[in-house]
């Protein structure tokens, strides 16, 4: 096996011995963030179309949540969604699955398993500055917690609308499903943490010999579930929390009408 991967590393970027579509992977990657980014750059960058109200609604796009403009009642000469995103922007790079994701696609530090990368770099791993900083990530998580128990917030919010008189009633519009299903997928993503499993299941040496450790072996056991399938999750909440914001800028912005289904 060392053979191989001198021989490849010999070679240089790209040089392999694979027949497989390897590099379909790292390029869905490529285009997945970058698509990512520069829409939610943009979304965020804009500062409005983020609150729809029309019709006694209250979604609020998951970039600009929790809502500060309300919150603290101040102004800032820059958009709101800029004191929030650094949250789940921070979580998202220090993930486990996305940094693979990203050294891979964006770095090619390796480009895939038994693929040749770039010559000439000194490989430090994390261990020096910038990527010692993906050490932070169980911080990030913690932060993203606050977060998502906002979202969550939000998304029972939007399940109430608004009469003329300020009443609020239950009700159910496209939008509300909306947000429901965006912080089910975000919630799914944060449940298969590798931070939180470590919280749940780490230290500790034996897994039947008390009650708490029971309790807690059922908790990484739930923790573990989620994590099975956490890249899933994390494509899939990335979308979700895109395509969240743009459903209520569209509304917004009247390119869309909110169906009330109920
Ligand atoms: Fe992916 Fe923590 S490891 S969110």
């Amino acid at each position: 096996m060392s053979e191989i991967s001198s021989a490849v590393d010999d070679k240089g970027l790209g040089a392999t011995g694979r027949r497989d579509a390897w590099w379909v992977g790292p390029l869905l990657v490529v285009l997945g963030l970058s698509a990512f980014g520069v829409y939610s750059t943009w979304a965020a960058w804009t500062g409005n179309n983020y609150l729809l109200t029309a019709g006694g609604a209250d979604y609020l796009s998951p970039f600009y949540s929790p809502d500060l403009k309300s919150l603290l009642g101040i102004s800032v000469p820059f958009s709101y969604a800029f004191l929030i995103l650094w949250v789940p922007l921070g979580f998202r790079a220090s993930c486990y699955y996305y940094r693979k994701s990203y050294y891979r696609a964006f770095f090619l530090d390796p480009a895939a398993c038994a693929v040749g990368e770039p010559k000439g770099r000194r490989y430090k791993g994390e261990t020096a500055f910038p990527f010692i900083l993906q050490n932070f990530h169980r911080y990030f998580f913690y932060l993203a917690t606050i977060v998502l128990l906002f979202l969550w917030y939000d998304a029972g919010r939007a399940f109430f609308f608004a009469d003329k008189l300020g009443q609020l009633h239950f009700g159910v519009g496209v939008g509300s499903i909306v947000m429901l299903l965006n912080v089910i997928a975000l919630s799914g993503f944060s449940l298969g943490c590798n931070s939180l499993r470590h919280l749940t299941g780490g230290k500790l040496d034996c897994f039947s010999c008390s009650a708490a450790a029971r309790t807690r072996y059922k908790l990484w056991g739930g923790v573990t579930f989620f994590n099975l399938r956490h890249m899933e999750w994390a494509w899939i909440s990335l979308f979700s929390v895109g395509l969240t914001d743009l459903y209520i800028r569209l509304c917004c912005m009247g390119v869309l009408h909110d169906i009330r289904i109920f």
